[in-house]
């Protein structure tokens, strides 16, 4: 046994990877013994604004002073405005917001709901994905932490990843083999994030649209990492001209300040629940904390200031990737906006960075990069800089 009486997630419980949080200011963690980190992965993709953005806690800290305890039923003050500048903001207002507690319930619920509209039991999911932990998003999670449970995997249908030759032919063949009567969904994380970033092409994201129109299923896009700027747009899949029917929110949605997620379904979905039962629903849903966070965020994301910000620390980005992509140990680089892969030819200790002062997201010799989106230009080149220095220690 070691000293600490909780577990630490998706690793060896005797595993250094660990680290204490004292306090933290802006884009910077610091430890207790006043050591400074810049966050160069958000956490885990969800402090897209940083760790103390005031304009979030200043509506959470409202919230707490009128209705601060959840009532899944109850409308309470802000519920319907937020929702409403949040449908503004995706510019989906045609459609309707199911309120969660994080990704893994937002995938769950869009999964049942697809299934459940549909009639249909199948879902396509790609070889390498991440949707979360629970049975149903683990189901349809294409990595190591799916093959580590014994999951009932009936309902899951794997397709090609969009890089693989003729990924689109084969796709439209495995759905006529298993019967296109069968296929409730597609579910597809926009650009993979944490296992990688790996994008599709237009030509990709038109052959799937194209079959979801053809045989009648339905498009799940996993927004969870993409949402709220991360790829430079709002959303991700706002660069492919796609149109889903099922989006999953979560992470940035509240900058990883409450446990918070959303589903938003198209108005068709909507309009066949207005006779039937959703049979979904959970404790926390809407949960008002939730809520307050998202109308912060919202705040946030609509305002000019950060949308040129934005657009400008993207270029910043891309010019420090294009530094780091001529360093001999890196073999490639995907990145689109404030979201980065790196592949690398030496193993990675992820303690080097921690050493160095930077915080971030590891994978075998992969990183994975997402800077808060409010960086500024300085602290990215000063994270930038020490990741050169921590992948040069490597060798
Ligand atoms: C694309 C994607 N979907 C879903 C999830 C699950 O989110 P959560 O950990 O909040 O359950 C994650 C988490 O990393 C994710 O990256």
């Amino acid at each position: 046994m070691d000293e600490y009486p909780f577990f630490f997630t998706w690793v060896k419980q005797s595993n250094p990877l660990r680290f204490s949080i004292s306090s933290v200011d802006g884009v910077k963690l610091i430890t207790e013994n006043g050591h400074e980190l810049i966050d160069m992965s958000s956490i885990s993709y969800q402090a897209s604004f940083g760790h103390n953005h005031p304009t979030i806690i200043k509506h959470m800290k409202a919230q707490l002073d009128t209705v601060p305890m959840s009532a899944p039923r109850g409308i309470f003050p802000g519920k319907i405005e937020t929702t409403n500048e949040l449908l503004k903001y995706m510019d989906k207002k045609d459609g309707k917001i199911f309120y969660t507690t994080g990704g893994a319930e937002t995938v769950e619920n869009a999964l049942k709901i697809a299934r459940d509209v549909s009639k249909r039991k199948l879902v396509l999911a790609r070889k390498i994905s991440y949707h979360g932990a629970t049975m149903g998003a683990l189901g349809a999670t294409g990595d190591w932490r799916n093959t580590a449970h014994a999951l009932p995997q009936d309902w899951v249908v794997r397709f090609p990843e969009p890089s693989e030759p003729d990924a689109l032919a084969k796709t439209r063949q495995i759905i006529l083999d298993h019967g296109q009567e069968n296929f409730a969904a597609f579910i597809i994380e926009t650009i993979t994030g944490g296992n990688g970033v790996f994008e599709g092409s237009q030509e990709w994201w038109d052959g799937i649209s194209e079959m979801c129109r053809e045989f009648g299923i339905l498009l799940i896009m996993d927004e969870v990492i993409c949402g709220f700027g991360r790829t430079g747009l709002s959303f991700g899949y706002m660069h492919y001209n796609v149109k889903p029917d099922i989006i999953c929110l979560a992470k940035g949605i509240t900058g990883g300040m409450v446990p918070f997620g959303a589903v938003w379904v198209s108005h068709n979905i909507a309009d066949y629940y207005m006779a039937r039962v959703l049979a979904c629903g959970l404790t926390n849903y809407a949960h008002p904390l939730g809520v307050a966070a998202l109308a912060g965020v919202l705040e946030i994301v609509q305002d000019f200031d950060f949308q040129k910000h934005l657009e400008h620390i993207s270029k910043v980005f891309k010019r420090e990737l294009d530094i780091i992509q001529a360093l001999p140990e890196v073999e490639t680089i995907r990145s689109r906006g404030m979201l980065a892969g790196i592949d690398l030819n030496v193993d990675i200790q992820w303690k080097t960075f921690f050493d160095k002062g930077i915080h971030l997201a590891t994978q075998n010799k992969r990183i994975v990069l997402a800077p808060p989106l409010i960086i500024t230009e300085e602290e990215l080149v000063e994270g930038m800089k020490r990741l050169k220095k921590a992948i040069k220690d490597m060798d």
